[in-house]
């Protein structure tokens, strides 16, 4: 490869959208007129393309930072930059999947994921041929005209993610997204999510409880301290995907997460 080549493909790779860049980032909440300090000075830099894992006690503000992110709440202090712009709100280039797959009860699973490209001027051909790729990618091919009740867990969750790479974000937000499935659904669905990362590489945070699938499909995981909510280490995991789960580097690295986290949990219950 030619130097000239090379420095554009390094030059083109820069500019992948979905960086993210937190500074100094800080949160309250209000409780009956009183403050409550939630996040404290986050800074994270999530490069475009990578995939981050967030774990860390209940109540330490997960979920609140991955609702920042997306955009649902406007109030905080220091700077949430994508691509260079401040988060402020909403918008389609960031999309969140939750614990509960949220799907319209009413509504098909066909009807389900084309309803997330309603305000995009497509023609209704393309709409068909996005929403039939989008339930092809998550390996729901026919169920498409099945109703969120005729479906299990883990397939209403595919339907979730599906409705949310349909806008093709440069964010994925994945708040507990298997939080609620059994064991082996739950090992499934990280296998499928690990491919269809590595398929589409676009930027992915998840806040998970689970230390395996932190360390599974996560390039770092972010441990979190609680009262108020500050970064308190990360942990890189060099490994290619797709990954071997039974890999002795995950085993060796899960120990020590796990040790981590369990003696937060004893420094937390001997300041009581
Ligand atoms: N809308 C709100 N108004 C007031 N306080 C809130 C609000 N949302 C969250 N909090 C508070 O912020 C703190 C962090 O909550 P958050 O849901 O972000 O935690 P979490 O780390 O996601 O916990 P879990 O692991 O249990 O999901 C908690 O003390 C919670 O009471
Ligand atoms: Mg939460």
């Amino acid at each position: 490869m030619t130097a000239l080549l090379k420095e554009t493909l390094v030059g083109t790779e820069l500019k992948l959208p979905g960086a993210l860049d937190i500074r100094g980032l800080s949160k309250e909440y209000r409780i009956e007129g009183k403050p409550l300090p939630v996040l404290e000075n986050i800074n994270l830099r999530v490069n475009a393309g990578e995939f981050v894992s967030i774990v860390g006690a209940s109540g330490c503000g997960k979920s609140s930072l991955l609702r920042l992110i997306v955009g649902l709440e406007a109030e905080y202090s220091g700077d949430i930059l994508l691509d260079g712009q401040r988060i402020e709100a909403t918008s389609l280039e960031r999309g969140i999947v939750f614990q509960d797959h949220r799907l319209f009860p009413w509504k098909t699973v066909e009807q389900n994921v084309a309803l997330a490209l309603k305000n995009h001027k497509l023609p209704a051909a393309e709409k068909t041929r996005l929403v039939a790729e989008h339930v092809k990618l998550v390996n729901l091919q026919g169920f498409e005209q099945a109703y969120p009740h005729q479906l299990s867990g883990g397939m209403a969750q595919r339907a979730a993610i599906a409705r949310a790479l349909i806008n093709k974000p440069k964010i994925l937000l994945l708040d507990e997204p298997f939080g609620a499935l059994d064991a082996l659904t739950r090992i499934n669905l990280q296998r499928e999510l690990q491919r269809i990362w590595v398929q589409q590489r676009s930027t992915m945070i998840m806040v998970t409880h689970d230390v395996e699938e932190a360390l599974y499909l996560g390039d770092r995981v972010i441990v979190m301290d609680a009262r108020p909510g500050r970064i308190r280490h990360e942990i890189k995991v060099d490994l290619p995907h797709p990954r071997d789960r039974a890999s002795p580097v995950l085993q060796k690295l899960k120990e020590q997460l796990l040790s981590e986290l369990i003696g937060s949990d004893l420094d937390a219950a001997k300041a009581h």
